[in-house]
This record gives C-alpha cells, structure tokens and sequence, in this order.
C-alpha cells in the first residue's frame, strides 16, 4: 500500500510531542514577557530578494524557493531577521523607544540532516532595534541565559561564547591589514574549528601565502578566554579604536557579573558568525558537554534595516533553536513527562441519564474543569476502568438511581471515597474538592 511520508527534515506533532513543544513555548514566551518584550509575527513566505546577499551564501544555499502562480521569485523564510528589520524599519519612527521585540516561529532550511538540525525548525528570536551601545547586548545575553535557565538548566549544562568582530578588525586592521584581507581572515576563524589548518586555504588563494607571524597572531588571540588576558593581549597596540572597543566589553562583561551571569560566559574570538550582517558583538550558546550543534546564535547587526530600505537602525539580536534545545533538556532529564488528565470523568447510565450529566459537564467545563465523559453509552464497569485509565481526580455518576434521588455521585479515584451531593451543587462540589474547601 501506498504511504504518504513527510518530507525528509520534516516533523510531525503528535499530541505528546505537541504538548512538549508547548511547555518549550511558553517559558520562552513567559521569560521574554518578564523581560518586557513585546511579541510579533510576519509571513512565512517572503520575498526571494530579502535574503539574497543579505543573510550570506550558507543560507542563500539552503533556501526553499520557488516561483509563484504570480511570477513572483519566493522563498520560506529561514531566519527572521531580514523580516523584523522590514518591520520595524517600515515604522521606526512611530515606535516606542527602545524597540524590545520576540517572537517564536518556524523557519525552513534546505540543510543536510544531522542531530538537532533539520529542514524545517522552530526559533525563539529576540531583538533590540535603536540602541548602538552593550545595553543592547546587557539585555540580550541575559534574556538569552534566562531562556534557558527558566527549564532548570544550569552553568554546568551551557555557557554563551562571546566574540567581536569589530575587535578583530580594529585589531587586523592595527596589524596593517585592509578590510578585505580582514574579512579573509575571518572567514577562515569561522572555519577553523571544522577545518583545521585547510581553514586558511580560501585566504591564501585570494591573498597569497599567509605571513607566518600574522598567522601565530590571530591563533594566538583564539587562545584567550578572559577579558584581563584580552585586555593584556590589545590594550597596550596603542589604537585607540581598541581602547574604546575594550571599554564596551568591561560595560558588558561587569553588567552581567553584577546580574550573577559571569559562569555562563566565556570570552571567545573563535565565534564570528556565518552570516553576513554581524557588525560587532557576536555570541552563541553552546551545551557544556561539546556533544551538540549551537542551542542559539545572534549578534549585533547595525547596518541591516537600513540594507533593507529602512532608517539608519542599530539592531542585535539572537535567536534559540527548538531542536538542540530539546535534545539537552532531555538529556539532562528536564524535559517533564507531560500528563494531560481530566480533573473530571463523568460515568453516565443510560439516554436519560446523559441529558442530566450534560447539564453539569458543560456548568463545568464553563467553570474551567477538565472534563472527560464517553461518547457512547458504555457499561458501567467499562467505564470506571476508563475513568481509571485517563487519570482523573474525580468520577461523577449518573446513574439511574442517583437521577431518581436527584443526586449525583462524586467518587474520589484516588482515595476511593464517594459522596452524594444534590445534583444543582455539582460544580460547586467539584471546586471545594480542587481548592481543598
Ligand atoms: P542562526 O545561528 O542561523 O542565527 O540560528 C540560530 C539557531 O537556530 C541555531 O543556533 C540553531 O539552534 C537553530 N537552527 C538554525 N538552523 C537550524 C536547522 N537547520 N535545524 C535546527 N535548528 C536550526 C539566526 O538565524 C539569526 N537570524 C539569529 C539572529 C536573530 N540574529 C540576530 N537576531
């Protein structure tokens, strides 16, 4: 027999699977909330052009893009970035100051498939528009770190690494390199964990043989992980770009110590990100162990939404991945066993019987109860057994009998105790019972 299949990297919710996704939801929707983030969305279908050369050839490669019924060149979006700038561009001057939106969404890659990546995902994005100084970054990388701990998550499960590409330019370009050279040799930092020496390769084939000390330079400058041994390494080259830049980190770096956040980060260069529009301050989170992909990347994007036809708009920003995220929490057994039982499972007698039981199902189910009832008439026995199974608190019954007395019967499941309560006190029964009255 024939069998329609998703598509490769494609996912299907079921019901247990959709409840984890939703418990993932809402603690990312109720941290961003506390944080004072307001929530938007925008189409899943975007013009091609908005990412071409905008978001870098990785993702232009990855893109699920075809041509409309209108001639129009289309794309699923695979970021959400290109489409909050437009958004906010399209109304930056009208909007509050400062500009702190989120949302969650689903996203499409064309990728190759591998753990905790596939072709269609799930990110948490956050991003701060209009404001050029490390606040941005403060707010960010702690709302960041909060996302995570918000499911129990711990120092010892994930730390953000923290870069900069414009310390590295100001620093090549103290180094006497120019701007293209320096953007080779990020290019080839951004490989180097992949790669290993062949990283320089593409350098080399642009720029010639890569000059031994300048090489021993930037590996040297990877090894650093703290902002003493940064500020040792750059303060004294006597650029006073680098003195500012250095200036930014202590702001950024003191801020999140005084927030209690200092064993999350560690200084590294070795992150530059792949995509095109970073500007400065880069950062991605990563589990402690190595053993998984990125949980979340972002960074600061200054000349974006003005690439985009908008106003002149600092912006960073970051987004959390669903799919990495999930496989640590359940490697680290925080993912709860999600339960979805009725408060309530009402066993009916007959037709009569039922017309009495839907007054009180419906009074409930208003009054905000989870309540279960069976479709069809079953047997009494067959529906206790039921009752059992779903896991209700409470079985209400409506027999024959307690019809005839104008009672209905209310039967802990758990402590096997019953009482008889006139029927017009159901609902109020059922909220002593759950309020402990
Ligand atoms: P990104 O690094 O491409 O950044 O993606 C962020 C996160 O999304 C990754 O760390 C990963 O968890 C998840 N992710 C990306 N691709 C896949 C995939 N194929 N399958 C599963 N998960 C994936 C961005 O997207 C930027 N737009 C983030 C940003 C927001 N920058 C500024 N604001």
């Amino acid at each position: 027999m024939a069998t329609f299949q998703t598509l490769p990297g494609f996912r299907e919710f079921y019901p247990e699977d959709f409840a984890r996704r939703n418990h993932i939801f809402r603690l990312w929707r109720q941290t961003a909330n506390v944080f004072g983030f307001a929530e938007y969305d925008a189409p899943v279908l975007e013009p091609l052009e908005l990412y071409k050369a905008k978001s870098g050839d990785e993702i232009e490669a990855q893109l699920f893009s075809f041509t409309d019924k209108g001639g129009r060149e289309v794309a699923l979006r695979p970021e959400m970035t290109p489409t909050v700038c437009r958004l906010v561009g399209a109304r930056a001057n009208a909007l509050k100051r400062p500009i702190k939106w989120f949302s969650i969404a689903e996203f499409f890659r064309y990728e190759r498939m591998q753990k905790g990546r596939g072709r269609c995902f799930s990110q948490f994005n956050a991003d701060i528009f209009g404001e050029p100084g490390p606040e941005a970054e403060i707010e960010l990388i702690s709302l960041l770190i909060q996302c995570l701990c918000a499911f129990g998550l711990t120092d010892q499960d994930f730390y953000v690494r923290l870069s900069d590409r414009n310390l590295w330019f100001y620093y090549l370009e103290a180094l006497g390199l120019d701007e293209a050279r320096s953007r080779g040799i990020l290019g080839a930092v951004d490989k180097l964990e992949k790669l290993g020496d062949d990283a320089f390769k593409d350098y080399e084939a642009a720029f010639g043989p890569m000059d031994p000390v300048l090489k021993a330079k930037v590996l040297a400058l990877l090894e650093i992980k703290s902002l003493a041994a940064l500020e040792q390494a750059l303060g004294s080259i006597g650029s006073d770009k680098l003195t500012a830049r250095l200036t930014d980190w202590r702001k950024l770096l003191g801020a999140l110590d005084a927030m209690g956040l200092s064993p999350f980060v560690s200084v590294d260069l070795g992150v530059v990100r792949g995509l095109a529009y970073y500007t400065g301050f880069v950062f991605e989170a990563f589990d402690r162990k190595g053993e998984l992909r990125a949980l979340a990347g972002g960074g600061r994007y200054d000349d974006l939404v003005q690439k985009l036809g908008g106003p002149a708009l600092p912006a960073v920003g970051f987004a959390i991945g669903d799919m990495t995220f999930a496989l640590l929490l359940e490697q680290r057994g925080l993912m709860p066993a999600i339960v979805q039982a009725p408060d309530v499972y009402c066993v009916i007698g007959g037709e009569k019987e039922r017309l009495a039981a839907f007054a009180d199902i419906h009074a409930l189910r208003a009054a905000g109860f989870r309540v279960d009832y069976p479709l069809r008439e079953l047997a009494f026995g067959k529906q206790f057994k039921v009752a059992a199974e779903t896991g209700a608190k409470l079985a209400l019954i409506y027999g024959a009998d307690e019809i005839a007395k104008g009672v209905v019967k209310i039967r802990d499941l758990t402590q096997r105790t019953e009482v008889e309560v006139p029927r017009g006190q159901a609902v109020a029964s059922v909220r002593d019972f759950f309020t402990g009255a």
